[in-house]
């Protein structure tokens, strides 16, 4: 679903030989190797893995004391008729819990079909769109079988929201009436909502809990870190700087070890306008100047629109200054915003348990991963940019963790307060790989120093040294200047906590250009320094090593500490078609996949599995397949030194599919209750799907007849035996 604006810059190519020689010589060597070697001598002279370890370690990137199988048959890929349904392995079930409009509440009624959605049911509702998602315990012995569901709710599908009357009004041009712009607002954000399973495993949602709300891209919600109190998000509504209203196409997400859950604000820009009074960062990140997306802008003047509910989605400059008007709105997005799913306001002044975290940087934020945790050594998180040829990023705490802190399911305590310990102090980084498969983390701090030897705070025109608010709003050029690796849309990240290894999807690239191609620049720019200037386009380089990608990959890297500078890094797995020329991980007809998004390491005594889910448009894996869910455990694979990637020709049989979503549908969203009997995953804009208009629990295998309102829903995959998933 990204929007782009492009963002490019040569890769520091110095002497070093290109990647794709490199990357044919070494698969022609493997060839070779194969005949002589058995695969377990292969497994030890395995890729980085060998790092740190001793004579008698074997290679187990996954550090696994205790080796996992998938005990399940790779399924066939399905699409077309008979696919508006999930296909799971034999012996697994699967149904349909909290579709989009399930009442979280008891206040609005229930959901129909025919129903017409207001502003206040879709307040009181589940949004739409589901996306990144997780479990929060309310007890550690009952945490299986009941928890708090955080659940992002991305972007709206009109169609489905405006079906009673045919679709939405004005949506291409005039003004869009009030109250389906409230709606609208209201079917984005985060739903919370307790969920708990019956005797027979059935799972649905308790809409008595107490817990149960929803932020909307309306709810206010404070600002925090370096850009809380600054004069770049001073606006009307806020004239100290301090608060946002609402948050906006959370997509990816992440939690973190105290409780709390992290949603992440990726398409964000494209709900705004801004005709004149731009700025760099409205440049570099791509805030229309025409109508936004839904034209939410055009509401504004309503006679009963409240404290400029509308009109501050027109960031255009109206007043004197910027304490009277929305030209620093979008100022307020791009961030991750963490959020007490347990609903402690102690921290806040607002009805939102909720902070925006502007330290970890303001961009098109897929999520945020935390990294392995270790006592007495700071906090790390990971996150990307999701747009093409943009940058992932760390931040490290300047607090060392303390297990004291980690999350104790039920009570009523101040988690932000933890958080704002972890979260609103420390550095903010960005990577650049090396051809060499070293890599390097990049201070964005005001006093660091650019690739052309200037302090990033002058090179970025702020006005003065201690303006860290200045470097966060203007990240994305801060790391053009720096000198960050433009790479091919990072989706989600999953961090082995064993081994610290980090796994991150870039999902595809139509942008990637060829080897020695020059970079070309948006906005009219011919250096990616330029201020408010992306790369357009940009040529291969490590780890995005194929032009016009339309398959993906995912990498891994590994850090020597957590909080460390540098990296080594491969290639974990290239998506493509079983047929393509360039199939560099030799993937079959039972495992073809591309456009990898969705990802989660499973953890599982200290051995895990790899789940890989796909939003995929790249035509020969989708006239094959409906986007899918695939398992590999990663101990159970490793790269030898002619490989292109870890899984390779030779892995076949490790990387499984494991389920295939309906017709139309994006599968996002993966997690696991921790006895690993259930396993829950998102199908956001199926096309005619879940099979029952009117019911909100529902067998998720039966086809649709006839055709339906589609409902994006979670999906929760159990054995019929009640055994763990996978194994
Ligand atoms: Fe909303 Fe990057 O996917
Ligand atoms: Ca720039
Ligand atoms: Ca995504």
């Amino acid at each position: 679903m990204s929007q782009e604006i492009e963002d490019h810059r040569l890769l520091n190519q110095s002497n070093n030989e290109p990647f794709s020689s490199i990357l044919e010589r070494n698969v022609s060597r493997r060839s070779i190797m194969r005949g002589g070697m058995g695969l377990a001598a292969m497994s030890v002279l395995g890729g980085f893995g060998l790092v740190g370890c001793s004579d008698d370690d074997v290679v187990k990137p996954g550090g696994g004391k205790n080796p996992l199988t998938l005990a399940f048959d790779s399924i066939m890929g399905r699409t077309g008729d008979g696919a508006d349904r999930i296909f799971v392995p034999e012996g697994y079930r699967a149904q349909v819990v909290i579709p989009w409009g399930t009442p979280i509440n008891n206040s609005v009624g229930q959901w129909s079909a025919d129903r017409t959605v207001t502003p206040e049911y879709q307040a009181n509702s589940v949004g739409m769109q589901h996306d990144g998602m997780y479990h929060f315990p309310l007890s550690e012995e009952s945490a299986s079988r009941e928890f708090l569901m955080a659940l992002n709710n991305e972007y709206i599908d009109q169609g489905a929201l405006w079906f009673p009357q045919g679709g939405p009004t004005n949506q291409g041009s005039g003004n869009r009436p009030a109250n389906e712009a409230r709606t609208e607002i209201n079917a984005h954000g985060v739903t919370i909502v307790k969920l708990s399973k019956n005797s027979d495993n059935v799972w649905s949602a308790d809409t008595s809990s107490r817990y149960n709300f929803r932020y909307t891209s309306a709810t206010p919600i404070e600002l925090s870190g370096p850009v809380r109190g600054s004069s770049y998000t001073v606006t009307a509504y806020s004239p100290n700087g301090t608060l946002a209203r609402g948050t906006n196409n959370n997509c990816g997400n992440g939690y973190t070890p105290w409780g709390t859950y992290l949603t992440c604000e990726e398409n964000w820009p494209n709900v705004f306008t801004k005709a004149s009074g731009r700025t760099i960062d409205d440049d570099r990140l791509g805030i229309p100047s025409g109508r936004s997306r839904y034209a939410w802008e055009t509401a504004a003047g309503a006679a009963d629109e409240e404290n400029s509910e509308f009109a501050r989605f027109n960031a255009t400059p109206t007043a004197a200054d910027a304490s009277g008007d929305y030209r620093n709105e979008p100022r307020t997005f791009g961030y991750i915003v963490e959020i007490d799913p347990y609903g402690n306001t102690a921290s806040v002044g607002t009805e939102a348990a909720a902070l925006k975290r502007s330290y970890l940087g303001r961009f098109r934020h897929e999520g945020a991963w935390v990294g392995k945790l270790e006592a007495g050594q700071p906090v790390v998180f990971y996150s990307g940019h999701d747009s093409r040829n943009e940058y992932i990023y760390k931040f490290v705490s300047a607090a060392n963790w303390d297990t004291g802190d980690a999350n104790r399911p039920g009570e009523n305590y101040d988690r932000l307060a933890i958080g704002s310990k972890y979260l609103d102090e420390g550095t903010l980084y960005v990577a650049r790989f090396d051809a060499d498969g070293s890599g390097e983390w990049l201070p964005l701090t005001p006093t660091a120093t650019t690739r052309n030897g200037q302090p990033l705070w002058q090179a970025l025109g702020l006005a003065n040294a201690q303006d860290i608010a200045g470097v966060i709003i203007n990240t994305c050029d801060a790391a053009d200047l720096m000198g960050a690796t433009p790479m091919d849309r990072p989706e989600w990240g999953a961090v082995d906590p064993a081994s610290g290894d980090v796994y991150m999807t870039l999902t595809n690239n139509s942008d990637r250009t060829a080897e020695s191609t020059a970079a070309t620049f948006s906005n009219n720019g011919s250096d990616i320094g330029g201020l408010g200037v992306a790369y357009h386009t940009a040529p291969v380089n490590g780890p995005n090593p194929r032009a016009d990608n339309g398959a993906g990959q995912v990498i891994r890297w590994r850090e020597p500490t957590p909080a460390a500078t540098t990296f080594q890094w491969e290639i974990f797995v290239f998506g493509a078609g079983a047929n393509d020329t360039d199939n560099l991980s030799g993937l079959t007809e039972l495992n073809q996949f591309a456009s990898p998004d969705g990802l989660w390491f499973d953890d599982r005594d200290e051995d895990g599995i790899l789940w890989i889910q796909t939003d995929n448009g790249y035509g020969p894996v989708a006239d094959n397949t409906n986007d899918q869910v695939l398992a590999v455990v990663p101990s159970s694979v490793s790269k030898g030194p002619g490989d292109a990637a870890v899984i390779d020709p030779a892995d076949q049989a490790q990387l499984k599919r494991f389920a295939v979503g309906p017709n139309g549908c994006e599968v996002t969203g993966i997690f696991a209750t921790p006895d690993k009997t259930a396993l829950f995953i998102n199908i956001q804009h199926p096309g005619n799907w879940p099979a029952e208009p009117n019911q909100n629990v529902q067998d998720a295998l039966i086809n649709t007849a006839g055709s339906v309102r589609p409902r994006a829903s979670t999906v929760v995959i159990q054995k019929l035996d009640g055994g763990k998933i996978g194994v």
